[in-house]
């Protein structure tokens, strides 16, 4: 049964990353308000231990209710990873993940069943892909490899460097020797740099972006109020100024005003 009239859907993500899901989000859902929080504070989330990014999985989706959030998505792998049962457990909401969604859609497209993943350290450690996968395609070969450098140059606003390149490269070296036919971008950052992804695997190769699949996910699932003039709010935890330059290129629209928030 599908949950009725949702007016706000609070997003958080350990930083900007997550603001690509609400692009997608916003593009499925344009009648819908939004509430976002990137941790910026406390980022980075995928190098962290996994009962750190459980504790901050919590406050921030406590954060996420008290502007009143009537669903939340976890825009981000690492915490969706390893925190989303604890969060589905406490919080008596409808909360989606961005693994489950992407999943599906990587064992619909494949036709080898070779199936690459690319996350931060914590995401490919938790192995949470592999098992979605092989859960619908037991058959599926599933390679994944972390690539921790690339959040970093992304959040700093280095996409197009040419170092980017070379990094990208190194990474998806592995990844193309399995012949993989798909690939999966485990980590909402990813979102901007997937043309250079593109470029470097190949057009053989499918891409997936979480983001895409999630927003397919909450439409099959959640209805949503219409409204004409929905609102978009923004908090960090740190440096909003930052926030908003590189910000606005993962939206892809102007962000009025971010505030400061985040531990309640
Ligand atoms: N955007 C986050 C994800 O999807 C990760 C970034 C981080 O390491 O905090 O996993």
């Amino acid at each position: 049964m599908k949950h009725t009239s949702i007016s706000l859907v609070g997003v958080f993500d350990s930083g900007l990353g997550g603001l690509s899901v609400v692009r997608a989000l916003k593009m499925a859902l344009p009648h819908t308000s939004f509430v976002y929080f990137g941790d910026t504070g406390r980022f980075p989330y995928g190098t962290k231990s996994t009962a750190t990014v459980r504790r901050y999985s919590m406050e921030n989706t406590s954060f996420l209710l008290s502007k009143g959030a009537e669903v939340i998505v976890v825009g981000c792998n690492t915490a969706t990873s390893v925190a989303l049962d604890t969060l589905c457990k406490k919080f008596p909401l409808p909360i989606f993940g961005v693994i489950e969604p992407a999943a599906k859609k990587a064992a619909s497209l494949t036709k080898n069943g070779r199936i690459g993943v690319i996350g931060t350290i914590r995401t490919i450690k938790s192995q949470s892909y592999n098992k979605a996968i092989e859960r619908l395609l037991p058959e599926a070969c599933v390679f994944s490899t972390a690539a921790p450098l690339l959040v970093s140059l992304i959040e700093d606003g280095s996409p197009s460097h040419t170092i980017t390149r070379d990094i990208v490269r190194e990474y998806l070296r592995p990844l193309k020797m399995q012949k993989i036919d798909t690939l999966l971008l485990g980590c909402t950052h990813y979102s901007l740099l997937r043309n250079l992804i593109q470029e470097e695997i190949g057009d053989a190769v499918s891409i997936i972006d979480p983001a895409d699949s999630i927003a397919e996910a909450l439409c099959e699932t959640l209805s949503f109020s219409q409204k004409d003039n929905p609102k978009y709010q923004f908090f960090a935890s740190d440096d909003p100024t930052r926030f908003k330059k590189v910000g606005e290129l993962f939206l892809g629209m102007k962000m009025e005003a971010i505030s400061i928030g985040g531990v309640l």
